[in-house]
């Protein structure tokens, strides 16, 4: 059962001030009619009264009000806007509807941030052209990695709308992102009927939700559709029964939807069907998709999430860092206009620290899309804080050297370095129909946070921070500065009592929570630490799986050699002895003890620090975030207990400061 109840996050629209003014508006070159521009408008008045205390009249002429005045302006970027204060009201010029209602959202953010009305100017234009979230939602109500509830999407395989639909579709678009993918990437059951008569009105339904907020609604595609629900016995992709049945399915798909923005698709991956079944490539699959939705402007987005996850833990030469880069590199040019791959921030699977993909940037003639996950699978359920941003902001700030100049992965993927027209940032999702959206409420500051870097990558992950706490708590300096800093180090502190050094993975298999170091050590999935009395870490290096030399030479060069490699990746490179020596003056396994009894210590301060917060956060707000505070003390003590008697016992090194391992 869905929650009757839910926050307005940081729509909350707290009062700023006491206006004396009352407001009018007026529209020029924009149809008021327009539901993004109505929305937007509706916006505006909730949010000015609500900030301000003034009134706004609408635009019957009133003695002496302020104006706001709405006016297209054609010689503005698409999407893009500008608003400016002065004394007569404020002006938002913008060349389209989205421009619009980022602009309103603009100016209620830096109300809320604690401008006065009349003082509220910026110019933007969005860094991406698709800024998009990915849910994970099942038609049974689940959703897989949530961590916050079930889906708000969908019930018992029906597709669910109400008031909390509307409000998501505010949320989002008030954070910039213009493309929702509603389920699932892994198609089963129900969900291959999403693209049949059975869900096309609800569907059309929640498309219409999504439009009058600048958002295009977009689906996880069943590769095997032909076969699953057309009867067909083959989804060759190069089949001509199986262009045809996808022909008319995209007909009636855009006849039933005709704002649909196109489909996510995870073939090849993980169990799921794809091109390779018939010795066919990747790049035949999306394309032959590419082609047949081309006619009504859709587009493919196909995930580079392709690995062997069958391997054999014995093989060391299967290295599945590399997998990525081997399947996609050589087809690099043969991707049609309108498909974008979409790939992981990096070569594994959302760790607390990898490095960047060299697939990144290593595509020089392919639209391309960063994919990072705000549901925190590896990093804490959300039960233990993790502000993500900073993960994100490396990640695009990093220079692939795919060229001179324009080569950072914000570059890349935002079509400035290619000058292509398809690229952007997606997200997996950390929403669900809890109460408060996010199951910890601090976990809203990644989502808030996502969004806000995909339409603005020079954000810095403290101005996102300090946004979201005004927004969200509207709280006294002091308080801020130091929810702000809990927030910063958050994902350190994370790291230190998990696996830092990035060596990832020793989680408890399948839930992904709490420490089992051999958990996936001799298991398919090629996730391996290879630890044993003498040393540890994966050797990826020209004398190892060769991972490193995916990298353009800079980079190629500073990750093979372990004088050069950034310390806080030297396990992914490198197989070490733990006596090797730091640039720290530190060994490696002093390294490991340390920063296990400082996570584990961080742990404890982040939770005390949450206890000052106590008089000014919201009394629920507070329980629910005190309660996570506990079980992540919990979680970090098992992290730090486990991981260090396990390499104590394996190296036989005592601890230098002889604390307690077991
Ligand atoms: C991870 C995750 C899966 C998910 C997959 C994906 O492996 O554990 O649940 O399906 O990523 O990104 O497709």
């Amino acid at each position: 059962m869905q929650s009757e109840k839910w926050t307005q996050l940081w729509l909350d629209y707290h009062k700023m001030y006491d206006g004396k003014d009352s407001w009018i508006i007026a529209v020029t070159g924009f149809d008021k009619e327009n539901t993004i521009i109505a929305n937007a408008l509706k916006e505006f008045t909730k949010g000015i009264e609500a900030l301000t205390g003034e009134t706004v009249l609408g635009t019957s002429e009133v003695m002496n009000a302020l104006t706001f005045t709405v006016s297209q302006n054609v010689t503005l970027s698409k999407e893009s806007y500008r608003i400016e204060g002065s004394h007569d009201g404020i002006l938002l010029e913008a060349s389209d509807e989205n421009g619009v209602i980022y602009g309103v959202f603009a100016i209620l953010r830096q109300i809320a941030c604690g401008k006065k009305a009349l003082e509220v100017e910026e110019a933007k234009a969005p860094s991406n052209p698709l800024r998009m979230m990915n849910h994970w939602d099942n038609m049974d109500g689940s959703i897989e990695r949530g961590y916050s509830g079930d889906s708000f999407f969908f019930e018992d395989e029906e597709i669910v709308i109400n008031d909390r639909t509307t409000d998501y579709a505010r949320f989002m678009a008030s954070i910039g992102i213009n493309a929702v993918v509603i389920n699932n990437v892994n198609v089963k059951g129900a969900a291959s009927y999403l693209i049949t008569d059975r869900y096309f009105d609800k569907v059309k339904e929640l498309s219409d939700i999504f439009e009058g907020y600048g958002i295009k609604l977009y689906m996880s595609l069943n590769f095997a559709s032909p076969i699953e629900i057309g009867g067909l016995d083959t989804c060759d992709p190069l089949d001509k029964e199986v262009i045809a049945w996808w022909q008319g399915k995209m007909k009636e798909v855009y006849e039933h939807l005709p704002n649909f923005g196109g489909f996510l698709v995870k073939a090849d991956s993980e169990g799921r069907p794809g091109p390779f079944t018939y010795g066919r490539t990747q790049a035949d699959g999306a394309n032959m998709l590419g082609d047949v939705i081309k006619p009504y402007g859709g587009i493919i987005i196909w995930r580079c999430f392709v690995y062997n996850c069958t391997q054999d833990w014995r093989d060391t030469k299967t290295d599945r860092a590399r997998a990525g880069y081997d399947y996609f590199k050589d087809l690099d040019g043969a991707y049609h206009d309108n498909v974008v791959l979409q790939i992981k921030n990096g070569p594994m699977d959302f760790q607390i620290r990898e490095p960047v993909s060299p697939l990144l940037g290593g595509l020089q003639h392919t639209n391309q899309m960063l994919e990072v996950q705000i549901a925190q699978e590896y990093t804490g359920h959300q039960i233990d804080l993790c502000y993500l941003i900073p993960l994100y902001k490396e990640v695009l700030d990093f220079h692939t050297h795919c060229c001179r100049g324009k080569d950072t992965v914000a570059d890349v993927v935002s079509g400035r370095t290619m000058g292509n027209a398809l690229g952007g940032m997606a997200a997996v999702i950390n929403t669900g129909d809890d109460e408060n959206w996010t199951g910890n409420d601090l976990a809203a500051a990644n989502t808030y946070g996502f969004g806000r870097l995909s339409f603005d990558t020079e954000l810095t992950s403290e101005e996102i921070a300090r946004e979201w706490i005004a927004l969200t708590f509207n709280l006294p300096e002091k308080e801020t500065t130091l929810l702000c800093n809990m927030l910063l180090g958050s994902r350190e502190t994370y790291e230190k009592y998990t696996s830092p050094l990035g060596i990832g993975w020793m989680v408890t298999p399948m839930g992904h929570y709490g420490p089992s170091v051999d958990g996936y050590e001799y298991s398919r999935w090629g996730t391996y630490h290879r630890a044993d009395h003498l040393g540890i870490g994966v050797d990826r290096t020209d004398k190892g799986t060769g991972y490193a030399q995916q990298y353009y030479e800079e980079n190629a060069k500073m990750y093979n050699d372990p004088a050069a490699c950034p310390e806080e990746l030297i396990l992914f490179f490198h197989h070490l002895p733990y006596t090797y020596m730091l640039k720290t003056g530190k060994t490696l396994i002093q390294h490991i003890y340390d920063s296990h009894f400082e996570g584990e210590k961080e742990a404890e301060d982040l939770s005390a620090d949450w206890d000052k917060l106590k008089n000014v956060i919201p009394a629920q707000a507070f329980d629910r975030v005190r309660k996570r505070f506990d079980l992540q003390l919990d979680n970090a003590k098992e992290w730090r207990d486990q991981v260090n008697s396990y390499f104590y016992r394996k190296s036989g090194i005592p601890d230098e400061k002889n604390r307690t391992i077991y």
